[in-house]
Order: structure tokens, then C-alpha cells, then sequence
């Protein structure tokens, strides 16, 4: 396709041809076996991907030295022992014409060594924010050892048929990149202090994994271009540092930004950051060295990928998550087909939510990742007519499901537009992504050939005329109003009606009750309808009853939310419970002495039980299953699947995979 031409070209990277210009970023999966080893969950991933048609596939972080784990279930390379299951991983993906490398890793200062008794080592003693543990510091010989269990691994990355080793020194986290950032780096003797005396580590691992692999087996090197941190590197130290870098074995690098401690939205940057967060930081490193540079970092769609290249501020694009959304990202886009790419919209809550919680790793927009086998599409054995009521993203991904699998198909939305909830949770501000997952639902019901009839509430009688043998219902659920004394008033409306627009806006003193997900972004998206010259200035107070706020956002995606708030003035008053409405204006108490605030990030201002002044009142507290229908048919039907919050109010993330499993049980 004309418009993706440079995409679509070769490149090479030391004695490496790769076939395109797509790479699959390092993802930590959880998924190896104990003993270190690829399983074959590893494998049916990689190799998912591979045919997919990525081009370079960086595997996920491996580490070097089994006296320091990186995560539960991690894979490593510090053993010839385990040659062999790399082995059978590499040859899988070359299968598919798909160049592999591993990412090696000391974890350093984030080593889980408690699981050995031991402490983790870093450049200088410090906290990891990640693990909570304190690292002492390692000692020049111990420098000597890890060195050369770099260069172990890398040949034995070889002697697995890798195309190549990346070596991660980036984000000021783990060994390599502590040494490198001078927030982590306090070392006064020929390992820290210039930046000379901070590359010597990196150097000598790159020099020593030439030696032992060879001087043709290809580094890339991925590094934070900026650390975007007081006290950090910046992009002129990093341009300062990379041409020694490269003079000493670098063939790539890869370019990623910020630091782990407090800024990791920054690497895995959530819903509603800029696309290609690092992209002037890799133009300008390529500005300074001869080898290719490579750039990560919210690159979901192809066009902006292919715009980096034409511009000539990056050699490769790196996707993450876009391709855990759709692993066919890039045969589907080199075919022309963008409209059928799932696309990643940055909700990071299936990937990395999933994996700080040391939970199996998922998508929102993909419940197949990592079930890649059980979940394969077998055609039905008969087709039959399959109902769906419901046109939310479970139903609709259960309808595509269905009628791809061959069955006739029939979506039933009782509003004007698909979406259902989601709909409303793309409205508040940095959430317009979300429709990019509406739309690719609703067309791809239509291609896989099922029916969408709109405006048409399914009832007992309509399910009764149209005789379906499957009933899906995934008709979500509606907003719960607390049983509270004066709520019934005029100024009261629910989250719901407000972000549709079926509610008056909502203007003056605003209190938000309910501080979950859809409370916050609804404060957030009444703060900044202060914008409106046309509108009164709101003032807007959210009160929760729990310590925390904002549950069941992404780590990530949290921290900007609660930050924006608070830059938009949003109060925040957690541990409070609202007890009644009045002329006076809303009561509320502490629902535990002293339960305000603590642990949450939230701010407020006091603890007493007081009467707040309200102009408006929006409810955010919570839904319950609209599962009617399932009531009313009960025993009706022969097959009948309950899927999304019409079963229990959760995420998109589990309606769609309830969809996903349903349309595959018809
Ligand atoms: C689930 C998950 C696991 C990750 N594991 C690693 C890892 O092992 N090594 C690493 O350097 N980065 C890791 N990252 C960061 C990604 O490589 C990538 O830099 C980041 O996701 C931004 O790219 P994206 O926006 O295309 O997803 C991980 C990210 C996610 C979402």
C-alpha cells in the first residue's frame, strides 16, 4: 500500500536483515515455567505475532543470574540449560519470517531476592519504589561477575538461534539503567560520578557480550532518551553519551523516556498522553550516531508510525500494546485494512494492571492474548440463529464472535448508537480513545456478517416473535441512587445522564458522590466544562466513602487523573458519607474516625460532619445488572448466556471477554 511504503521496507541492524519496520516491545508475561524456561503459552504468543508479520520481536525482560529474579514466573538465560526451550521459541517465530531477540537483564536495585534470602544490589544503596526493598551496593568484583554473566547469556542467546540480544539500560530502573541515571547512580569510585564514569558498566557488558557471542551478533540497546526528572539525564546528556556507546558495540538503539520511580506513566504512557511520547527524543539521537534508532512509546497506529519514518525521526517503530490488541496489526495495515485493527486505547489495565498485580496478563480490546490456543475461531458445527440483547462492547464482541464462527447473527441496541456504557466513558476529557473501540466493534459485527437493528429494546415479546436459539444478553446495567433522604430533588441527575447530555448541565457548587472510576471522570469532565465562557464556574467536591479513590483505573492512568483534578481544583473528600439532602445543603460524616484521606492521594480538608453548600448533585455510586430480560426468560430458552454487567457490574474488560468466551460456546 502506497500510503505504509516505508513501513513495509527492510532494514538492517548489524549483520541483522529484518523483513519490516515494526518490533514487538519487551513485554514481561508472568507465563515461563519455574525453572526458568520458555513454556509453551510463551510460544504460541510469540508465534501469534510473528505471523502477524512483525518484523523484530524484542522478547520480554530475561534475566542473566538466577540468584536475582525479576518477576514470578520470569524466563532467564543463565544457564545452558536452558538453550533448548529458547530454542524451540526462536525457531517458532523465525518460522513466520520474524527476526527474534531477548532482552537481558540484570534486575539489580528490583530484584526479588527475598525469594532467596538475599539482598538486591544496585550502583548505590537505595529504595526501589517497585519492590519496596532496599539494595546495598555492589561491589567492584561483583561488577566483574555480572559482567560476564552478561556476556554468558548473550552467547548462549546465540547458541538458542536469537538474531541478537537487546540490552536494557533504560527508565533508571534495574542494574544497568540505575548505573546510567544519575538519580540512582551516588557512586564516587570509577563507576559513578561523570558521565564517563557511569558508562563504564554499560561498556564493559556490551564489550563482554561481543566477546562471548561474537562481534557480528547485534546489540540494541534500549535507554530512556530523557529522563524527564529533576536531577536526571536529559536528551543532551543522552545525545553526549550514545556515539561512545556505539563505538564500543551498540548496533540500535531503542529509545524509550522517563524514570520507573515516580514517572512510569511516562514509559507506558495511558489514554489520553500524546501518541509517540519519545519520538523528538529518538530524532535526536539519531541526529549523533550512524546506527539505526529504533522508538517506543504509544505508537498504536500505523500511519503515525509510517509518518515517523518519512520524517526521519526514528529507523523502526516499537508497539507494546497495540500489539497485544491485535497481533495482526501489521498484515492487516499492510494490506490496507486499518479498519479491522483492534486498537490499543491505552487503558493499560489488562497488560500492565494486570502484571503489577502479578495477575495473568490480558487486553481489554484482546481477551485472546496468552490464550492464543484454546481461543483459536473453529467454524460451528451448525448454524443457528443467535439473538443479542445488547449493543455494549460485550454484546457486540460476542456478535462478531458468533457470526464469524458462521451463526446468524441479529444485535439488538435499544439506543440511537452502539457502545452502550462505553459510549459515556469515552466523553470525559483524555477518554476519546475509547471510541476507537466502539467503532472497530460495530464494524466488524457488520463484516463478520451479522445484523444491528437500533432504537429496539428487546422484550419478552420480540424475543418470542423473532425465535432465536441462542439468547445473549448483554444489556449492561443502570445507576443504583443511594436510599438517602432528599436525593429525589430536582438538582440530583446520575453520572449517566450528565456525560449523555439527557441532564441539565450542571452548574455552581457541584458535589460528585462517588469516587470510583466514573465519579472522578466525571468531576473531571464538569471542571472543565469551566472552560466554557457560556457556563457559571463550577466547584467541584467529590465525596467517597472509602479511603481510596479512582479503583480500578490503571496504576498510570490514576496518577494523571487524580493530578489533573487537583490542577483543575476538584476537591476530593474520602472516608465521607453523605446522610442527607437538604435546603441547607448536603449532610455528610466521616464513615470511620479519622478513615479521611489516608493512603488514597487524595486531598481534603477536614474530617468533621458538616453541611456542604450545593448548587448540584451528581450521583456516581455504582450500578446494578439490567438483567430483567434473563428474568423474565427464564427457562424459556434452551441456550441462554448472561454475559458483561447485566451478570455483575465490572469493566469493559471482562464484558468483552465474557463476549468473546460466549460466542465461541454457541
Ligand atoms: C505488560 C507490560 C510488560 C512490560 N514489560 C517490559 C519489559 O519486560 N521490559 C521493558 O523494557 N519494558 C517493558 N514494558 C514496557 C514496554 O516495552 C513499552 O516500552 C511500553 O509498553 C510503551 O510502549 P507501548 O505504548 O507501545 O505499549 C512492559 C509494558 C507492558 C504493558
Amino acid at each position: 500500500m502506497q500510503r505504509l511504503e516505508k513501513l513495509f521496507t527492510s532494514i538492517r541492524i548489524g549483520s541483522t536483515e529484518i523483513h519490516n519496520r515494526i518490533a514487538m516491545a519487551p513485554m514481561g508475561t508472568l507465563w515461563g515455567e519455574s525453572d526458568g524456561s520458555v513454556s509453551q503459552r510463551i510460544i504460541d504468543y510469540h508465534t501469534a505475532r510473528a505471523a502477524g508479520g512483525v518484523g523484530l520481536i524484542i522478547y520480554e525482560a530475561t534475566t542473566i543470574d538466577q540468584m536475582h529474579p525479576y518477576m514470578p514466573n520470569g524466563t532467564g538465560l543463565w544457564d545452558d540449560g536452558l538453550i533448548p526451550s529458547f530454542r524451540k521459541l526462536t525457531d517458532a517465530v523465525h518460522a513466520h519470517g520474524a527476526t527474534f531477540i531477548p532482552q537481558l537483564i540484570h534486575p539489580g536495585p528490583e530484584s526479588l531476592t527475598f525469594m532467596f534470602g538475599n539482598q538486591p544490589v544496585g550502583p548505590s544503596a537505595l529504595m526501589s519504589h517497585s519492590t519496596r526493598q532496599m539494595c546495598r551496593e555492589i561491589t567492584v568484583e561483583e561488577i566483574a561477575v555480572v559482567v560476564e554473566q552478561f556476556g554468558q547469556a548473550a552467547r548462549r542467546a546465540r547458541e538458542a538461534g536469537c538474531d541478537g540480544v537487546e540490552f536494557h539500560a533504560a527508565h533508571c530502573y534495574l542494574l544497568a539503567g540505575s548505573f546510567l541515571s544519575p538519580l540512582r547512580n551516588r557512586r564516587t569510585d570509577a563507576y559513578g560520578g561523570s558521565l564517563d564514569a557511569r558508562l563504564r558498566f554499560p561498556l564493559e557488558v556490551i564489550r563482554r557480550m561481543k566477546a562471548c557471542a561474537g562481534a557480528d551478533f547485534p546489540i540494541v540497546m534500549r535507554i530512556s532518551g530523557d529522563e524527564v526528572m529533576p536531577g536526571g539525564r536529559g536528551i543532551e546528556e543522552t545525545c553526549a553519551m550514545v556515539p561512545a556507546l556505539a563505538e564500543a558495540g551498540v548496533d540500535a538503539f531503542e529509545i524509550s523516556g522517563g524514570v520507573v520511580p515516580t514517572l512510569s506513566w511516562r514509559m507506558i504512557p495511558p489514554t489520553g498522553t500524546p501518541f509517540a511520547i519519545n519520538r523528538q527524543q529518538s530524532a535526536a539521537v539519531k541526529q549523533v550516531v550512524d546506527v539505526p534508532v529504533l522508538v517506543v512509546g504509544r505508537i498504536t497506529d500505523p500511519l503515525v508510525a509510517e509518518n515517523i519514518l518519512r520524517k526521519g525521526d526514528a529507523d523502526m517503530v516499537v508497539m507494546g500494546r497495540a500489539l497485544l490488541a491485535d497481533p495482526d496489526l501489521p498484515r492487516k495495515a499492510q494490506d490496507g485494512r486499518l479498519d479491522d485493527i483492534a486498537p490499543c486505547i491505552g487503558c493499560s489495565i489488562g497488560c500492565f494492571g494486570r502484571i503489577t498485580q502479578l495477575q495473568p496478563l490480558t487486553c481489554t480490546v484482546n481477551p485472546t492474548v496468552g490464550r492464543e490456543r484454546e481461543m483459536a475461531l473453529a467454524p460451528a458445527a451448525r448454524r443457528k440463529k443467535v439473538l443479542v440483547a445488547g449493543g455494549g462492547p460485550g454484546g457486540m464482541e460476542a456478535a462478531r464472535v458468533a457470526a464469524l464462527r458462521g451463526h446468524d447473527v441479529t444485535l439488538y441496541e435499544k439506543e440511537s448508537g452502539l457502545g452502550g456504557q462505553y459510549t459515556l466513558a469515552a466523553i470525559p476529557p483524555h477518554k476519546q480513545e475509547l471510541g476507537r473501540a466502539i467503532k472497530y466493534l460495530a464494524t466488524q459485527v457488520e463484516k463478520a456478517g451479522g445484523t444491528i437493528v437500533l432504537k429496539t429494546e428487546v422484550t419478552p415479546d420480540l424475543v418470542e416473535r423473532t425465535t432465536p436459539d441462542v439468547l445473549i444478553i448483554a444489556t449492561g446495567a443502570t445507576l443504583v441512587a443511594p436510599k438517602i433522604a432528599g436525593l429525589d430533588a430536582a438538582h440530583v441527575s446520575t453520572a449517566h445522564d450528565v456525560l449523555a447530555g439527557k441532564a441539565p448541565e450542571p452548574t455552581g457548587r457541584i458535589v460528585v458522590i462517588g469516587g470510583g472510576m466514573v465519579g472522578l471522570e466525571t468531576a473531571e469532565f464538569l471542571a472543565r466544562s469551566a472552560d466554557n465562557p457560556y457556563a457559571e464556574q463550577p466547584r467541584v467536591t467529590v465525596i467517597e466513602m472509602q479511603d481510596a479513590v479512582g479503583v480500578g483505573l490503571s496504576g498510570e492512568a490514576r496518577v494523571l487523573l487524580l493530578r489533573r483534578l487537583a490542577e483543575s481544583g476538584v476537591q476530593i473528600l474520602t472516608g465521607m458519607q453523605v446522610t442527607a439532602l437538604s435546603a441547607a445543603g448536603l449532610h455528610v460524616v466521616p464513615t470511620a474516625p479519622g478513615a479521611t484521606s489516608a493512603g488514597s492521594g487524595a486531598a481534603h480538608d477536614g474530617d468533621g460532619a458538616r453541611v456542604l453548600s450545593v448548587d448540584a448533585v451528581v450521583l456516581a455510586t455504582g450500578v446494578q445488572p439490567a438483567d430483567a430480560l434473563a428474568r423474565e426468560l427464564a427457562g424459556k430458552i434452551s441456550e441462554v448466556y448472561v454475559i458483561g454487567d447485566a451478570k455483575t457490574p465490572r469493566l469493559a474488560l471482562e464484558a468483552i471477554a465474557e463476549g468473546a468466551e460466549a460466542g465461541r460456546q454457541i
